[in-house]
């Protein structure tokens, strides 16, 4: 008798033992099904807050401007990551006798370059840099088409011209690395786009903002039949953040005369674990206004030789070995205009 209760008193023990595990095992299902939806929410939050960093690259900066005093500006709302003004390709017409007073009436609301939209606070803040030198006719073109063609992506941009004085052999990618130093000097810019005088955008639908990879905007130009000229080519309009730029030092300052430099920067840009990215062919089209090859910017032979080095040479040869003479800084209505003398720099070295 005493034996069977005994039994019986274990048994019952057993029971509640397996009572209380399964309870256990109940409660502990439970709690990790919230934990892993609270996950999700969260993981789904983070995707949403990619995107949002990707069109506005100054959220937090702004977000803290509020946060300490609140000024008109920032209580107005961020532009909408697509513009309604955009109005897609548009048939594009030089006219011969265009001037720059013409462009300028039209433009009443740049100066100095400069231009904000003022119905919203834009998403990026943009500065594009065009080398040049003895191009002034292309120059008033491209100025016609890009004024306008920025308003309409409701962008805060500004315009630098980067002018080579003196004779020495051009160098487009030194050039570009004056205008990223000196912009920033003047304002505290988010996006550079680097763009040739050359290549007018058709379509307004080819955003002039920077994205979290490297962008390459000229997918096609009316010379090549709008296709890519070849699969890595990084030439004519690229965008770079001020931070993929600076993480790559910038452009090589050696390549003197035309090509290789864009190559270059592909290079340094995927030695960085970058990717380059482009939108789509029927949006980034360009055409590209005729000319000779410019005296002084004939072929460069080095390239070959000079393109094998990056690896070797990328850390120490850019942005922080770029020494130049500034001549002067001219705010124009429509552009800035930088102008810079390399001729007392080492053609090569
Ligand atoms: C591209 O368009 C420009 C401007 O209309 C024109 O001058 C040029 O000849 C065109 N190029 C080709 C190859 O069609
Ligand atoms: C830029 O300024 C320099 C120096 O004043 C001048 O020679 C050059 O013509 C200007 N270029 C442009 C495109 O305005």
């Amino acid at each position: 008798m005493a034996l069977s209760l005994y039994v019986f008193h274990l048994f019952y023990k057993f029971k509640v033992l397996v009572l209380v595990t399964l309870c256990l095992m109940v409660l502990w299902a439970t709690f990790s099904y919230f934990v892993d939806s609270r996950h999700e929410i969260s993981k789904a939050k983070s995707m949403v807050e990619d995107f949002r960093k990707v069109t506005s690259l100054e959220d937090s900066q702004k977000e803290e401007e509020i946060e300490s005093v609140p000024t008109v500006k920032s209580l107005q709302g961020h532009c909408p990551a697509l513009s309604p003004y955009l109005r897609g390709a548009s048939k594009l017409t030089f006219k011969a006798t265009l001037t720059l007073e013409e462009v300028q009436k039209e433009n009443p609301q740049v100066v100095k370059g400069r231009y904000h939209p003022t119905e919203c606070s834009a998403l990026q803040h943009v500065a594009i840099l065009i080398p040049h030198r003895n191009r002034e006719k292309h120059l008033l073109y491209l100025l016609e088409h890009l004024h306008p063609f920025l308003q309409r992506q409701q962008l805060d941009y500004g315009i630098y011209v980067i002018h080579q004085a003196g004779s020495t052999k051009f160098n487009r990618a030194k050039l570009l690395n004056v205008g990223y130093l000196e912009a920033l000097k003047e304002a505290n810019w988010d996006c550079f786009i680097f763009h040739d005088v050359d290549l007018v955008p058709e379509n307004d639908f080819n955003i002039y903002m920077c994205d979290r990879q490297p962008k390459h905007l000229v997918v096609g130009r009316n010379n090549t039949g709008y296709r890519l000229r070849y699969r890595g080519y990084f030439g004519g309009v690229t965008a770079l953040t001020r931070d993929q730029f600076s993480k790559v030092n910038g452009f090589s300052n050696k390549y003197w005369g035309w090509g290789g430099e864009d190559d270059d920067l592909r290079i340094r840009v995927e030695m960085q674990k970058m990717r380059v990215v482009r939108p789509s062919a029927d949006v980034a089209r360009y055409t590209m206004i005729f000319h000779k090859r410019d005296h002084g910017n004939e072929e460069n032979g080095e390239r070959m030789k000079l393109l094998r080095q990056v690896s070797r040479t990328w850390k120490t040869d850019g942005l922080n070995s770029c020494s130049y003479k500034l001549l002067s800084v001219e705010h124009n209505p429509l552009y800035v205009n930088i102008t810079v003398d390399f001729s007392t720099q080492p053609k090569i070295s």
